[in-house]
């Protein structure tokens, strides 16, 4: 006896998007006053100018839902139409439940599939490969994707290695049924031989202490391995997509560091004419968010327009990574 199988949209493609920042304008003037170092040298080592902050009125939840709440109305997909939500994120404070579901009713959508997914900051580009397999597989029609972090609250701010490199925001696209294709094949993976590299842990220490528990990372063995590994797979994401890098009109990289996206665009050899995303100089690295938040904003000051193809790739703490072509919303 066989059993029946669900068949999809024969494509998917972001229909959406949505952004939320932190409303805390933090320089790195007020950085210096909390570490020892100089605005000129995280300039320099980072591009980063200033990052944001939430203040008293804002937290995950209220992030993940202004910027969800965003990319459905300008989807102009009925809420009822939305079958499933992800959310990438390290932020939630509970272990259990996941934001999604909870974001889900607080949006008001029809109890829908609901799941966060820990891929840190790949967690975007994790989450619409998920979204475009479900929509083809038939298992969801519509699907919320947001990024979200608070890292604020998860940063050593006496670690001058670390506390000035991250921001707080989410961004958000729905992803739905396309005639033609809008989200390439993703080249993702992991290294786990290199988990220790990038960890938040020491729980039981940290609720001892009445603490949120804190990253650490060793920022130059993640720096190499980005410059390296992931701009040789942000070139396969591109082969995989059945294009040349002069194809692309946008790239749209983590936000982890200026030097780093300097490395990838040599390895790509792209042409001046291709838009880069430099939204790191004033959000900092919002993790799994930062890709989508970049996104939001080449698209809202006309950097980047709706139907440009764009290549998106992501990398942090697992160590892991993914990235794909995409169609602009
Ligand atoms: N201010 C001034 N000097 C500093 C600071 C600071 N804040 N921090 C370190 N230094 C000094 C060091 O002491 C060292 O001095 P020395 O040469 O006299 O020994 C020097 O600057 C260089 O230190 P490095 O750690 O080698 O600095 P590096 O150039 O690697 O920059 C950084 C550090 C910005 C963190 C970089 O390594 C980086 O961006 N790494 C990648 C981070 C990343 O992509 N993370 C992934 C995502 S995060 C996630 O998943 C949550």
């Amino acid at each position: 006896m066989m059993i029946s199988c669900s068949q999809g949209s024969p494509y998917s493609r972001f229909m959406g998007i949505g952004a939320a920042r932190g409303h805390r304008i933090v320089t790195n003037a007020d950085m210096c006053t909390m570490i020892d170092s100089s605005d000129e040298w995280i300039r320099q080592r980072t591009g980063i100018i200033e990052r944001r902050w939430i203040d008293d009125s804002q937290d995950a939840l209220s992030l993940a839902y202004d910027a969800a709440r965003q990319a459905i109305d300008s989807s102009t997909v009925s809420p009822s139409k939305i079958d499933a939500v992800i959310v990438a994120t390290l932020s939630n404070k509970r272990l259990t439940p996941s934001l999604a579901a909870v974001l889900a009713d607080r949006l008001g959508l029809v109890h829908p599939a609901a799941l966060d997914i820990s891929a840190a900051c790949a967690g975007f580009c994790y989450a619409t490969s998920l979204a475009d397999s479900m929509i083809r597989t038939g298992s969801a029609h519509h699907v919320l994707v947001v990024g979200v972090e608070v890292l604020s609250q998860i940063t050593d701010m006496s670690d001058r290695s670390t506390a000035f490199l991250f921001g707080d925001g989410a961004g958000a696209v729905v992803i739905g049924p396309s005639a033609t294709p809008g989200i390439g094949p993703v080249i993702w993976g992991s290294r786990g031989d290199l988990s220790e590299v990038i960890t938040i842990d020491n729980w039981d220490d940290s609720i001892d202490q009445g603490s949120y528990p804190v990253i650490h990372m060793e920022g130059n063995k993640v720096f190499k391995w980005a410059i390296t590994d992931i701009a040789t797979a942000a070139v396969r994401a591109v082969e995989a997509a059945g294009i040349q890098p002069a194809d692309l009109d946008a790239f749209i990289p983590h936000q982890a560091n200026d030097r780093i996206i300097d490395a990838m665009l040599r390895r790509l050899n792209l042409p001046d004419s291709v838009q880069v995303s430099r939204d790191i100089a004033y959000m900092g690295n919002t993790s799994a968010a930062s890709i989508p938040l970049a996104m939001e904003s080449m698209l809202s000051s006309g950097q980047a327009s709706s139907g440009d193809l764009a290549l998106i790739i992501g990398f942090g703490a697992g160590l892991v990574f993914a990235g794909q072509v995409i169609v602009l919303p």
